[in-house]
């Protein structure tokens, strides 16, 4: 297992951006996550292309671009240009999943197809080959600062399993609700990427925060006996 953090900018002060990005690499981040929200596929709006554009400029480690959004085909070189290195986009919302997949990989970049809580694993059989990690929805998509959904861990353990059965090595993500205390289950059912915002940036300290969280899921990686580090993922930055 190659356990990655990956603190969600959603939780922190968007008024000091930089600040908040430079305090989690300190404490070991290894992929910043955005999350582009446009009001129509969940019920908030967040930030487009400008914003990532300028994190770009000031994030040391790759940016994860989590697109929810109704019609992503739309932005994808958009955010693309603007710096993302890993972009995932909802099957839900897309009716040819496949050639939106490998229009990213067409791009250089990591393609991600993201679950909500309530779409079953099963929906990837036929792009297993196309994606380069699965974000897999721990809550429903929208907001930070809710409860980990228990009924997801047992999806997360499928999808793993439907990727191994392919031989795609691809690690799944996992966003919402992770904090000290749901990162042992979700590391335990496969998970390797892990999504925080309010874990880290509801801290008193997102540097401490983000260390003690990373430190968590590695040790209990390899308490599992998961430790060993993959030599090459697929979702690393192409
Ligand atoms: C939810 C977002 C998440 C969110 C996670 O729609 O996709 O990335 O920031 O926040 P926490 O970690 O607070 O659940
Ligand atoms: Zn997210």
């Amino acid at each position: 297992m190659n356990i990655r953090l990956a603190p969600s900018i959603l939780a922190a002060d968007f008024s000091a951006l930089g600040t908040a990005i430079a305090a989690v690499e300190r404490g070991g981040a290894d992929l910043i996550h955005i999350d582009v929200m446009d009001g129509h596929f969940v019920p908030n709006i967040t930030v487009g292309p400008p914003v990532v554009r300028s994190l770009h400029r000031v994030a040391t480690v790759p940016l994860d671009v989590h697109l929810m959004i109704a019609e992503p085909d739309r932005f994808v070189e958009a955010f693309v240009e603007a710096g993302a290195r890993m972009l995932s986009v909802h099957v839900e919302v897309l009716p040819h999943l496949q050639r939106t997949l490998s229009f990213i990989r067409s791009l250089g970049v990591a393609a991600g197809a993201v679950l909500n809580p309530s779409t079953p694993a099963e929906v990837l059989a036929e792009v297993v080959g196309d994606v380069d990690f699965v974000l897999v929805m721990t809550v429903n998509p929208g907001s930070g600062g809710q409860t980990f959904l228990a009924s997801t861990e047992s999806k997360i353990r499928r999808v793993r399993a439907l990727l191994d059965e392919a031989g795609n090595a691809a690690p799944v993500e996992v966003d919402g609700g992770i904090d000290l205390q749901t990162v042992r289950r979700v590391v335990s059912a496969g998970a390797e990427i892990l999504v925080a915002g309010s874990a880290v940036f509801g801290a008193g300290d997102p540097e401490i925060a983000a260390r003690e969280l990373k430190a968590v899921a590695v040790a209990h990686a390899a308490a599992i006996g998961h430790g060993a580090t993959r030599t090459a993922s697929t979702a690393d930055p192409r």
